[in-house]
């Protein structure tokens, strides 16, 4: 059976932009999937803990040494990881929160770069330190700026540390199929946000159609620029 995960990490529970667009994102590919599932994974509203020494410990062991409560330590990391795995797609909705990504997007990124389970050390002499353990599938990013001006050469670009970030960690466990599908401007007054509302809701359908009839060879950038 195909599944759809869907990760929303907006703290905003209505008016979010970010939700809205996971959300379209997700009905078009029901569509397309009738009797597909849907994993509805909402870190804004429903947080997942902090990892803890407990978890460091126990990632960093050898799990036919674990105990009874290192297991429970890694439980939710596990239940998350599993999700990721059993994904056919999954579709991120994180908006900027002081130019980086929220505290609970980040929470749920340290649960899911796991050693052993997510990725994995090269030995000396690799060309990359890191193995990614997560076989490849479409990763589709929403994200969602009060100002403008994040994209590539545009005046806020050296402050976007929220996309390079999480290009980066998907990418560390093989989720490297990603299309960002980016929302600016929602602050300004003079249309450039209604604008990038209508390409966003135009990219989000394409890239639903394509991922839902599954044909996501090609990863794609979708940038909406106010
Ligand atoms: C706590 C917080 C921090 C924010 N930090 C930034 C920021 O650094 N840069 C920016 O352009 N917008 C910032 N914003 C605006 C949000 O990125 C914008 O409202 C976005 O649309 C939120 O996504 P959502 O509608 O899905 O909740 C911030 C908003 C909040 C609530």
């Amino acid at each position: 059976m195909k599944s759809l995960l869907v990760v929303n990490s907006s703290a905003r529970t209505a008016r979010s932009i970010t939700r809205h667009l996971t959300a379209r994102f997700a009905t078009t590919w029901q569509t397309l999937n009738p009797g597909g599932e849907i994993i509805d994974r909402d870190v804004g509203a429903r947080p997942v803990p902090q990892i803890t020494h407990e978890w460091i410990a126990s990632a960093y062991s050898d799990p036919v040494d674990h105990t009874p409560a290192m297991r429970e330590a890694l439980s939710v990391s596990d239940m998350l990881i599993d999700e990721i795995f059993r994904a056919s797609a999954i579709v991120v909705g994180a908006p900027m929160y002081n130019f980086g990504m929220p505290a609970h997007l980040k929470a749920y990124v340290e649960q899911i770069i796991r050693i052993g389970r997510t990725f994995a050390f090269n030995g000396p002499g690799a060309l990359s330190p890191y193995e990614p353990l997560v076989p490849s599938k479409p990763l589709v990013i929403v994200t969602s700026t009060g100002a403008g001006g994040y994209e590539a050469g545009g005046h806020s670009a050296h402050q976007n540390f929220l996309e390079p970030h999480l290009e980066t960690v998907f990418s560390l466990i093989g989720l490297t199929d990603i299309s960002f599908v980016r929302v600016a401007s929602e602050q300004s007054k003079d249309g450039r946000f209604q604008q990038a509302i209508l390409n966003a809701e135009t990219a989000i359908d394409r890239l639903a159609a394509r991922i839902g009839r599954g044909n996501s060879d090609t990863a794609e950038v979708a940038t909406m620029v106010a």
